[in-house]
């Protein structure tokens, strides 16, 4: 027991003297970040990632993410930052984190691949005292159900997760990202990390590691809470824009501007909170992860009805949006086959560089399907191929000589843009982020 103790104790004094070497699997949109401000703090950080160009990519120095400009990961190298692929090196570190992709799959079910093939990668070089937490977000009981027993019947040794005070192993946590790509408003620093660990210590190694990067961490009682408050703040979401993009249609019909109406009631000091409406949901957590609950859900024989019906909701946007601009080029006088469609913006938001289920790739190919000629910018994205659910394979169109096209749809408003000269050189915008706001012209159909 005095041996766990000091093993415990040992990581924690590692953690406040910056000794302690940290791992982080999944070099993307959520573990790049972290391992720079871990580097910040003067932690030795690996990058792990299946990927070799990234590996080389960060080892050379360069970035792959355009808000991560190169000189951050020059700094974060001399810090002891390196990418490799290598998981024999998991042995060396103290702290692991996992920070791999969990996507739907094709009947829309959880897809643990991810999750799982990198279990099975790191069981076998786990050693006693490590640190292992999870950030992937997930459905409640994945950290316990899925990823504990894949590490320790992968370990040869027969080491095994600390499940209570006493127990000798790896100690378990699972910690949720909640960063919201793009918004310079809130630094990541200032949102508060939610911690479960398996059992107490576990907890207590987690906070002391995040403490040293973020301002405030938030202990829960289990890996099961901190799973499902991940997924709570993402339904809440997901189910508020389902909300404001229906009655944006029934604001729509009766002749009422619903960004004037959200305008009004977001004065309200208590009870509100503004969400917008939009051409769809995008990106890779608010339109999938409520589905991880839905799915989990069945298990206990029970309907979460408010997530399907935002589910259903969201997703027919894209439809709308083609309705939409067909009755507009109608006014026109013009059908949709045949027409010059410029779509402005393929990123799911606003000023990033992240097109997963962003539903501009569904506008383009439904506006194709029926026979417009169709065209995009995006300063993000010089061309765009194909993914899991989409195949477009277009290059960039610069923004110039707008009047030959029969409609301009905003699907991105992105800062870059002057919307105001957009307005004034084309035939007809299709505005669907209300990013003409306070611009007059007949020319404009918001939707
Ligand atoms: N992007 C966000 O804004 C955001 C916000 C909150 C939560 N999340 C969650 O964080 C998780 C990661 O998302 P992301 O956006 O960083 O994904 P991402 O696709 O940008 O990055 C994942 C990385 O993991 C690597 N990878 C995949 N399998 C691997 C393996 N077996 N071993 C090592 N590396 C492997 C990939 O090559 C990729 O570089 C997901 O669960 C996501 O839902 C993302």
């Amino acid at each position: 027991m005095a041996n766990l103790l000091s093993q415990s104790s040992e990581l924690e004094a590692l953690i406040v003297s910056r000794k302690a070497r940290i791992g982080i699997i999944g070099m993307g949109y959520v573990g790049l970040p972290l391992a720079l401000l871990f580097s910040e703090q003067h932690f030795q950080v690996t990058g792990f990632d299946i990927d070799a160009k990234k590996v080389e990519t960060l080892n050379s120095g360069g970035s792959y993410i355009v808000r991560i400009p190169a000189p951050d990961i020059a700094k974060a190298q001399s810090s002891g930052f390196r990418a490799t692929s290598a998981y024999t090196e998991i042995t060396d570190m103290d702290a692991i984190i996992i920070c791999v992709p969990t996507p739907l799959d094709e009947h829309h079910q959880p897809d643990l691949s991810y999750i799982e093939k990198t279990a099975h990668a790191i069981a076998p070089h786990l050693r006693m005292g490590q640190l292992v937490i999870l950030e992937s977000t997930t459905y409640p009981g994945t950290t316990e159900e899925v990823l504990i027993p894949i590490l320790e019947a992968g370990n040869s040794a027969g080491l095994r997760a600390i499940r209570k005070p006493g127990d000798s192993g790896f100690h378990v946590a699972f910690s949720p990202e909640r960063e919201d790509p793009g918004n310079e408003t809130v630094a990541r620093r200032d949102i508060p990390k939610v911690i479960g660990g398996v059992e107490p210590a576990a907890s207590s190694l987690a906070a002391a590691l995040y403490g040293s990067i973020f301002n405030r961490t938030i202990p829960v009682s289990s890996p099961a809470v901190a799973e499902m408050t991940k997924l709570l703040e993402n339904i809440y979401r997901c189910v508020n824009i389902a909300l404001v993009n229906e009655l944006k249609q029934l604001c729509m019909r009766m002749g009422i501007d619903i960004h004037e109406v959200i305008d009004a009631a977001r004065t309200k000091p208590f009870g509100f909170q503004a969400f917008y409406p939009g051409p769809g949901l995008g990106g890779h957590c608010i339109p999938i992860d409520p589905f991880y609950l839905s799915w989990k859900a069945k298990e206990f024989d029970f309907r979460t009805r408010f997530i399907e019906l935002a589910g259903e909701i969201n997703t027919a946007m894209p439809y709308f949006v083609l309705e939409q601009t067909a009755a507009a080029l109608n006014e026109n006088a013009k059908s949709i086959k045949g027409s010059k469609v410029l779509v402005l913006g393929l990123a799911y938001k606003r000023d990033i560089d992240d097109l997963r289920e962003s539903p501009s790739l569904t506008i383009i190919e439904l506006l194709r399907e029926k026979g417009a000629i169709v065209s995009y910018n995006d300063p993000y994205f010089p061309t765009v191929g194909h993914g899991r659910h989409y195949d477009l394979n277009m290059t960039n169109t610069p923004l110039e000589n707008l009047g030959q096209y029969d409609a301009v749809l905003i699907v991105t408003d992105h800062t870059s843009y002057n919307f105001r000269e957009i307005v004034e050189q084309s035939q007809l915008v299709v505005d669907t982020r209300n990013a003409t706001k306070g611009i007059d012209s007949a020319k404009i159909v918001r939707c």
